[in-house]
């Protein structure tokens, strides 16, 4: 348990020192609070792990992208894994340099990728040949090459929740290991095209070691082949997936799997390149919301209705994902089994199952714990609810950095 982030003290929970219930006060609720120490902890925590091996992290912006965490890992010295070319602009608007990003994601259209191959990115993480082919004819009008690396897909089973597992044949992501082998001959000759790493990604919240191992083992593999036949790679790319504890339950430190990874990857002599994402954020921040109601739900339990929902934390609604809730102050009596449901028209807006709680009434805060990666960063307009804003608590002060979205700016963007 690191000593940063979220604890209870005599005024409640707090962050880093800051009473959650003051940000509430202040700020209103639904309102995601960051721990600038417990990001710059876990950012140190992998960095270091690495001890002197070459190495870079490339914080997976799809994570949150929410412009003061990106530009705290700036600072950490972080570089930057982007999903669409306009987490790129976000990225470039931070301050990260081209040739710290890389860029991947499975469908790039032709005017990202118009966009980002005059950037001279550290690479474009290559899904297809078809998109290889895109790269290609517009480095070839720009009369210079596109740095390339091309995804893997290993087929090796990341044990994680299926929607996000990517690594097997039958997902959508990469090319298979034949498919490689021919792009790879092909570059050879392709003078507009230079290849300078493999890339490996076998999915998100992956909490044991052994798949994300095979995986490193994997790539590693393949680029030791690649350069014994004369190719010149620059890194070895493995990828984000390292899991966080959402129940209490163990997983993979840091570093075991930062010393899984140099393992594997000594052999080439590469520096390694981590794209990791939740392991960065998704323990530093909590949403706080408001209780708006408790009704009646079984004998022995309650609905308490919460203003915070699917639109604001979709993940218990979509992959019956498992945050940790508490009251923000205790009150005293016997614990009792509450269904936290979000205000969301769907059944399956529940933010939490069948919890045992110290007794909750209305206009009490909830804090939602570890939504830092895939919370914010997901969050949507359903039912015309605004985007929530988000506080950063760093050095035991406190400041907004994203305002609540108004009805206003959401009409902003429309016309009759
Ligand atoms: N690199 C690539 C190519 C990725 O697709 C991803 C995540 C990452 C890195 C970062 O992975 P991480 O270290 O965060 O596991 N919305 C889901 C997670 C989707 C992950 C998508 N790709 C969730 O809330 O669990």
């Amino acid at each position: 348990m690191s000593s940063t982030g979220f604890s209870r003290t005599d005024h409640g929970l707090v962050c880093d020192g800051v009473a959650l219930s003051a940000i509430a006060e202040r700020v209103g609720t639904p309102v995601y609070v960051y721990s600038a120490a417990a990001i710059r902890a876990r950012f140190q925590d992998i960095d270091q792990a690495f001890h002197g091996y070459p190495h870079s992290l490339h914080y997976a912006l799809k994570a949150n992208s929410t412009f003061a965490i990106a530009a705290l890992l700036k600072t950490l010295g972080s570089a930057a894994d982007a999903n669409s070319v306009w987490e790129i602009d976000l990225a470039r608007r931070v301050g990260f340099e081209p040739q710290d990003i890389v860029f991947t994601g499975v469908g790039k259209s032709n005017s990202e990728l118009e966009c980002a191959v005059p950037l001279g990115l550290k690479a474009i993480n290559v899904e297809s040949a078809g998109e290889l082919s895109r790269i290609e004819t517009i480095a070839e009008r720009l009369g210079r090459p596109a740095r390339v690396a091309v995804r893997v897909n290993p087929d090796i089973d990341a044990q994680s929740h299926p929607h996000i597992s990517t690594g097997l044949k039958i997902n959508k992501f990469g090319v298979d290991v034949a498919a490689a082998r021919e792009l790879f001959a092909s570059l050879t000759s392709r003078s507009f095209l230079k290849l300078v790493a493999v890339h490996v990604h076998i999915g998100s919240q992956i909490t044991s070691l052994a798949p994300l191992r095979r995986a490193a083992r994997f790539v590693a593999g393949l680029t030791a082949e690649l350069q014994q036949s004369g190719h010149h790679l620059e890194y070895v790319d493995v990828g984000g997936g390292l899991g966080i504890s959402y129940d209490g339950k163990d997983v993979v430190s840091p570093a075991d799997y930062v010393e899984a990874l140099v393992d594997e990857v000594r052999p080439t002599g590469l520096p390694i390149v981590v794209e990791p994402g939740r392991s960065m954020v998704g323990p530093a921040s909590a949403l706080i919301a408001r209780i708006l109601d408790i009704k009646p739900r079984t004998a022995s339990s309650d609905f308490a209705v919460i203003d915070a929902g699917m639109t604001e934390l979709m993940r218990p609604a979509l992959y019956n994902a498992f945050h940790r809730i508490e009251p923000v102050q205790l009150r005293p009596g016997a614990a009792h089994q509450y269904e936290i449901v979000g205000p969301v028209c769907e059944s399956s807006d529940v933010v939490g199952r069948d919890r045992m709680l110290s007794p909750l009434e209305a206009n009490d805060l909830v804090a939602i714990h570890d939504t830092g990666a895939y919370g914010s960063a997901m969050a949507s307009n359903y039912n015309r609810r605004p985007l929530p804003a988000e506080v950063m608590v760093d050095h035991g002060e406190w400041r907004v950095i994203r305002r609540r979205q108004t009805i206003d700016d959401m009409l902003s963007l429309e016309t009759m």
